[in-house]
């Protein structure tokens, strides 16, 4: 079975990072994931830079890669959050946009200065208008808080299916499950995408799931058992919100393609040259291994050479 890797490094890996990051770093870091062939990734965000400046040079990077890898087939996406971030996505003439929400009003103020129901209002316009200038153009919405708020605490589940069922009526093309937090365990995994399922279909639905009590890789063993086949990660489990107290890393991509290929599913993504690409951001930002397929795979090399 083919499952999908949808790498969120270059965003959700460094938009949380206090030390600049130069924007030549960040391209390298791109181009050694595809050359490590990932086929996915979210390359940035088009959020206001007073809220996320590590992530200011969106447009720049957008348009060197784009002009770099066009003839790579290669799926690129940006996160964007309002009417303004769709009209840069357009001007780098990005063909993948990913929105976000959440299950929760507290956290959508603290991450959007808006209520829930103001950003789906808002989606009301940029959907539309995106597919009007992109007609096979592709929509994600990421659900944060899908399992727990870290304001309002733990969510229902029967909400959670609420606003997944007003995103899926807004014709997007991917639902994101996200735990922001990285606190949910399989049982709350299965619960909340057993009656999702009941209503959309499993191919509609991707999974991201944060790392903080180490549950993600064992998160995706249960929604692959589900139908679920394509889930967010990042390499060297870079990650976080910077308005989610509390949220760790993502799901390490070296752990997720170490699982993907143990258990025969089919992924072209390269351990080695993802373990050895995440080594070097981690190197510049003086970061140490945290994610243990990364760290038993660069371990492996040493005692070899030796
Ligand atoms: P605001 O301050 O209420 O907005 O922020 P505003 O309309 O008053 O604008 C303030 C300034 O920002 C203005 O500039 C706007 O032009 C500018 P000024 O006139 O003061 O010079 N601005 C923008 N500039 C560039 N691009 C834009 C843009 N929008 C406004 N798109 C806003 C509202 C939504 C903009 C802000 O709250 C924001 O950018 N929030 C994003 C925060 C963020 O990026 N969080 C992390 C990503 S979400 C996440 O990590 C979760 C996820 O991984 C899934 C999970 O794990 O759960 C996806
Ligand atoms: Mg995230």
């Amino acid at each position: 079975m083919q499952v999908q890797i949808i790498e969120v490094g270059p965003r959700d890996g460094l938009q949380n990072e206090k030390r600049n990051i130069p924007l030549e770093t960040k391209i390298n870091f791109i181009r050694n994931l595809v050359k490590s062939g990932i086929q996915e990734i979210e390359l940035s965000s088009f959020v206001s830079p007073k809220w996320v400046p590590q992530l200011s040079d969106a447009d720049e990077l957008i348009n060197t890669l784009y002009n770099e890898l066009k003839e790579k087939d290669i799926k690129f996406h940006a996160l964007l959050p309002n009417r303004k971030g769709l009209d840069r996505a357009l001007k780098c003439n990005l063909n993948r946009i990913a929105l976000f929400t959440t299950t929760s009003d507290e956290f959508s103020k603290k991450n959007m200065n808006t209520t829930v129901d103001e950003t789906i209002q808002e989606f009301k316009e940029i959907i539309p208008e995106f597919r009007k200038n992109v007609p096979q153009g592709w929509v994600r919405v990421y659900l944060s808080t899908s399992f727990e708020c870290p304001y309002a605490g733990k969510i229902d589940p029967t909400k959670t299916l609420e606003i997944s069922k007003r995103l899926f009526d807004l014709g997007i093309d991917d639902l994101v499950i996200s735990d922001t937090l990285g606190v949910a365990v399989p049982d709350e995994v299965s619960r909340l995408l057993e009656i999702i399922l009941t209503t959309m279909v499993s191919k509609q639905i991707s999974c991201h799931f944060h790392d903080t009590y180490g549950m993600a890789i064992a998160n995706v063993a249960r929604a692959i058992k589900l139908g679920i086949t394509r889930f967010d990660s990042s390499a060297g489990g870079l990650g976080g919100c910077p308005y989610a107290p509390g949220a760790s890393g993502n799901l390490a991509t070296e752990d997720l393609i170490y699982y993907i290929h143990r258990c025969g599913h089919k992924n072209p993504a390269s351990l080695k040259q993802v373990a050895t690409s995440s080594k070097e951001i981690l190197d510049f930002l003086g970061k140490p291994i945290v994610c243990k397929a990364q760290s038993a795979y660069l371990n492996s090399c040493n005692t070899k050479a030796a």
